[in-house]
């Protein structure tokens, strides 16, 4: 059966594309934190897929917390203003954070992350971010560890949403027809 979503899709990241980088990213962060791994915060909801699958991919225990925050709404921009919709409970003073984001656009989500978490009396916040909009930039920002870099498409799949849809695509792909602009 072919939904009205196949036909105005198209994949631009195959997942297997995804498993490699994935992979990749995990290796690296292994190699950056010898001594001890860092605590990863994945951003919700986006990340929860990418987190799942960069977790089983690294070979030493590693500690996770979750934050949830949004800025876009049922909205196809950014609404400019993050909001704060679920706190970690990890103790996160003194200790080394990651933050785990599916996509890094204009920069708010991520700045707010690692304000959020200094504040909490991290040691240090690094960013990793599966997908990279470097072109959509509000505020400076230039994550730790990056899948791929990507144009200023309107992307779902893989955790991304469109209204809360197509999360569960395994691919990324770009959302082609009506009024998606990025
Ligand atoms: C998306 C995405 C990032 C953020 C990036 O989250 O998951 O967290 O936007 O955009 P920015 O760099 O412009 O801040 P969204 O607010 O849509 O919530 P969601 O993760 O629940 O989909």
């Amino acid at each position: 059966m072919t939904s009205s979503f196949e036909k105005t899709s198209q994949v631009l990241i195959s997942r297997e594309q995804i498993a490699e980088a994935v992979k990749r990213m995990a290796h690296q962060i292994e190699i950056d934190y010898p001594t001890e791994m860092p605590l990863l915060v994945g951003v919700l909801k986006g990340s929860f897929i990418f987190l799942a699958d960069l977790v089983r991919q690294m070979q030493r225990p590693v500690e996770l917390d979750f934050l949830r925050l949004s800025s876009y709404g049922n909205d196809t921009r950014s609404s400019g203003r993050v909001r704060l919709r679920m706190g970690v409970t990890s103790l996160v003073k003194g200790r080394d954070v990651l933050v785990v984001e599916d996509v890094v656009d204009t920069g708010l989500t991520t700045s707010y992350a690692a304000k959020y978490l200094k504040r909490k009396g991290a040691s240090s916040v690094k960013l990793c971010t599966l997908l990279d909009k470097p072109s959509r930039r509000h505020v400076p920002m230039a994550p730790d560890y990056v899948g791929f870099t990507v144009p200023n498409q309107f992307i779902v799949g893989y955790g991304l949403d469109f209204n809360e849809q197509y999360r569960h695509l395994p691919d990324i792909c770009i959302l082609t027809g009506g009024n998606h602009e990025p």
